[in-house]
């Protein structure tokens, strides 16, 4: 897998990016070194992380709790508290080692401890090697509202090795594939026909692809102005939906990916009524993405409170919830207004 050069910084893949990261701890001659991770990743991917790891400099660890219900401005200050008694200072670096709470949360402490200290990402599932932990977006969720607390900042590399995902479950992975679904329909029709036609999938060559795809959007639109919006088809009503899951304590979570696997069915509906997405694409999207994820039925008494979480959505001006939509497979349109009617109907097509 050949290195990615994202701006700023670099992304390097499999065994060959530590020694990477050691040369970028030695030139930069860090103060210290702290790694934030989980219980899973401190059991699971921290053994390999340090036996690969070459540093003379100090290192400490900072474990957190892991789970969505976590990424919140709590944990980040019990975060800042335990770097500030270990005595970390402006030349610390953080590394982060875990899925998506871990590189945006780490990513997010960085980036204003002392007014931003310098970070890399590990990322450890698949979500995270493909999606969170490339692109400069860090934050954390206030309440059950995704991401609404963050800032763009870049790491200094990110080090994909995808044996950590020997450690992760089939749920986890499945989860992933959704934002490479994402990057298939509205960037590379091919990478979706992969999925689609169920080959024998080389994960790395997937995670190789649906990098350059996110680091090619990002590079011409890394404030989210324009173009990169169509790395949210599927989010809008996608996070509205994890978000009710995450607020209903009778209702078993949604992984991110589920949930927006769900979102990409209900926009490729909306972008049919109104764009005119050919009818055939919406079912084979459907179809496609319920051979993956099982259906959960989404209740009608339900969707009154999922519309009142979308009004949440950050791609929102003036209370008026925005949609990236599909005109075709790689063609999108963004900032469109979908009437409450057909939202609520899309809900319907995807439980049908
Ligand atoms: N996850 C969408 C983005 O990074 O823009």
């Amino acid at each position: 897998m050949k290195t990615i050069q994202a701006g700023t910084y670099n992304v390097h893949f499999q065994q060959k990016a530590y020694k990477f990261l050691s040369n970028l701890v030695e030139d930069n001659n860090y103060s210290s070194v702290f790694i934030l991770l989980d219980e899973n990743t401190l059991e699971h991917c921290y053994p390999k992380f340090i036996s690969n790891f070459a540093t003379e400099k100090r290192i400490e660890v900072i474990e957190i709790e892991s789970g969505e219900i976590n990424k919140n401005i709590d944990t980040c200050i019990g975060v800042w508290n335990a770097i500030t008694e270990l005595g970390g200072d402006r030349k610390s670096l953080l590394i982060t080692l875990g899925g998506g709470v871990i590189t945006d949360l780490g990513g997010f402490v960085a980036s204003c401890f002392k007014r931003g200290i310098d970070f890399v990402n590990i990322p450890t599932t698949l979500l995270s090697m493909v999606d969170a932990s490339v692109g400069g977006k860090t934050g954390v969720d206030l309440g059950v509202l995704k991401n609404q607390i963050g800032l763009f900042a870049n790491p200094k590399m990110v080090i994909v090795d995808s044996d950590y995902l020997t450690t992760v479950t089939e749920r986890e992975i499945k989860s992933g594939t959704a934002e490479i679904i994402k990057y298939g329909l509205t960037y590379d029709t091919d990478l979706f026909n992969e999925i689609k036609n169920n080959k024998k999938l080389e994960i790395s060559n997937l995670i190789q692809r649906s990098i350059e795809i996110k680091n090619e959007v990002v590079l011409q639109d890394p404030k989210e102005q324009n173009l990169r919006k169509i790395l949210n088809f599927g989010h809008t009503l996608g996070h509205a939906i994890e978000s009710f899951y995450l607020e209903s304590e009778d209702k078993e979570n949604l992984t991110h990916g589920e949930a927006i696997a769900i979102g990409m069915v209900c926009e490729s509906f909306m972008s049919y009524k109104l764009l005119g997405f050919p009818a055939e694409k919406v079912n084979e999207i459907k179809e496609v993405i319920l051979s993956i994820y099982k259906r959960t039925h989404l209740l009608k008494e339900d969707f009154s409170d999922i519309m009142e979480l979308l009004k949440h959505d950050k791609k929102n001006i003036n209370g008026q919830v925005n949609f990236v939509l599909l005109n075709d497979y790689e063609d999108y349109k963004i900032d469109c207004k979908v009437p409450e009617k057909l939202i609520l109907e899309s809900m319907e097509f995807y439980n049908e």
